[in-house]
């Protein structure tokens, strides 16, 4: 079965540049990515690339060289899905606020609308691959919808799952580790997935593609969320006894990461992991382990989320009790809001929560962010319903110059690992300070030697204080 057309359904941080680096590899088949959001894909199909709405090294490059060929961004959703022969669902899937499973389990609201959307467009058989992050066994309901609901259209459903980290998400899926495709083992099932491989084989060698039941590739996705986050989790949880204990957590952290059973990846300390994924994914992990029954392996997975969120909160106490035990009314700098460099997302940012202590303790918070709005950080702080909008306004605000938000300040907290942010004349930026000036490297990348040599008193992560 070849594919000529495909569509996307969410153009959101994994519909868009997915479906970029597929239309820029096969130029030959036609990819539609559709949305319900009009100003997202007006912000997709802006003539100036520097306006799209994802930022990600290389990704304009990538959607300039396709966009207009063979990629297109539309909202004619309907329109889009009957043309294709193979169906991408890319939407969000995130922990419910409401009702059963509330706070844990995944939202599939969106997931089950575009499978009724499908299902009523549709009027050819179609082959519907879900992208987005699913509970383990999602595709027995999205299957059931298909063929309940459908005019006779037979669907096939695959699993395969994205890998990319956002930051290096156009690298990424030009050199994906693996490609992972789960579908059903039956001749049709075996066929689809076969089509699928020919896509991704028109860039990825076939060995890095790994086919699989939907259910492994549905679990896969969780768990390798999972079990990145507990890596983060577990070093951070050492980063708490190496400050008791004069050990340097970098050290440490080389010094495991050297055993090749270990590695050296994913070992940084840190404020603490934020991101769409993580908490979500292992809070469904979490969730439905639990509906199984399986309460030590749910309390197992739940521990690195609290170690999480233990972590953000111990780095806020850390500033307010060394600013003499009151922040009030004293003006902090943020430099970084986005949950990692080199990306504008925020959601779940560590800066979010940071933020928020430091908040109710009546901090003054100037924020300064190289990829991120005021917008957003107002909609972020706001979305927590701590206190109202005027505080927050009132509270926290965010400047375009880093020398502005670090000026007058008591302390500078870093909070996202911009690589900019170590290039920075840092001894104008401590004359600018009230004395005496504190910085708490949140990411442990500043040159600390350095600064306490300017005059700087510097907190970091898992080190000794001096
Ligand atoms: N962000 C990541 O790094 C990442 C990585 C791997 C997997 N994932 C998974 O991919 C999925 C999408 O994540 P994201 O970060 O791209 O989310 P996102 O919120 O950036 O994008 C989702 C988009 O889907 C659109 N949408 C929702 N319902 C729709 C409908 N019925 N019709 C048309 N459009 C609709 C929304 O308007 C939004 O623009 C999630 O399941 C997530 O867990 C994300």
């Amino acid at each position: 079965m070849k594919i000529s057309k495909i569509c996307c359904i969410g153009a959101g941080y994994v519909g868009g540049p997915t479906m970029a680096v597929i239309a820029q590899k096969c130029p030959e088949i036609k990819v539609t990515v559709v949305d319900i959001n009009e100003a997202r894909i007006a912000a997709w199909n802006d003539e100036n690339l520097d306006n799209l709405p994802v930022y990600e090294p290389g990704l304009d490059k990538v959607v300039g060289e396709a966009r207009g060929r063979n990629l297109f961004f539309s909202t004619q959703v309907d329109a889009a899905i009957q043309e294709a022969e193979m169906v991408f669902i890319s939407v969000n899937t995130p922990t419910k606020t409401y009702g059963e499973g509330k706070g844990q389990a995944a939202d599939l609201k969106w997931i089950e609308l575009c499978a009724r959307q499908i299902a009523a467009a549709s009027d050819s058989d179609k082959i519907v691959v879900e992208k987005s992050t699913l509970p383990v066994r999602t595709a027995e309901a999205v299957k059931d919808i298909l063929s309940n609901t459908g005019n006779g259209v037979k669907f096939q459903i695959l699993s395969n799952p994205e890998f990319l980290a956002e930051g290096t998400a156009v690298e990424d899926l030009q050199q994906a580790d693996r490609v992972l495709i789960g579908g059903e083992n039956s001749p049709e099932g075996k066929e689809a997935i076969q089509a699928l491989v020919d896509i991704y084989a028109h860039w990825i060698p076939r060995e890095r593609i790994l086919t699989t039941n939907v259910w492994s590739s549905e679990l896969s996705k969780l768990t390798a969320n999972a079990v990145l986050a507990q890596r983060v989790s577990s070093i951070n949880a050492l980063s708490e006894l190496c400050e008791v204990t004069e050990a340097d957590i970098d050290e440490v952290a080389r010094a495991i990461g050297a055993d090749s059973r270990i590695g050296g990846k994913f070992l940084k300390a840190s404020v603490g992991f934020g991101g769409s994924c993580f908490q979500k994914d292992i809070l469904n992990l979490v969730y439905i382990s639990r509906s199984y029954g399986l309460t030590e392996v749910a309390d197992y997975w739940e521990q690195v989320i609290k170690m999480n969120d233990h972590q953000k909160g111990r780095f806020a106490r850390k500033i307010v009790k060394s600013l003499y035990n009151t922040v009030s009314g004293k003006k902090i700098a943020f430099l970084g809001w986005a949950f990692k460099k080199d990306t504008n997302d925020t959601r779940e940012s560590a800066a979010i929560y940071v933020a928020d202590q430091l908040l109710n303790e009546k901090a003054q918070i100037s924020v300064f962010d190289p990829k991120v709005k005021y917008q957003q950080i107002q909609s972020d702080i706001n979305y927590l319903q701590t206190r109202g909008k005027e505080e927050n306004g009132a509270l926290l605000e965010s400047v375009a110059d880093p020398y502005e938000a670090c000026k007058d300040s008591h302390a500078v907290a870093i909070l996202t690992e911009w690589d900019e942010f170590v290039q920075y004349d840092w001894k104008k930026i401590y004359d600018s300070m009230l004395k005496p000036a504190k910085i708490f490297d949140g990411r442990n990348i500043l040159d600390h030697e350095q600064l306490r040599e300017i005059g700087f008193r510097v907190y970091a992560i898992g080190k000794p204080l001096e």
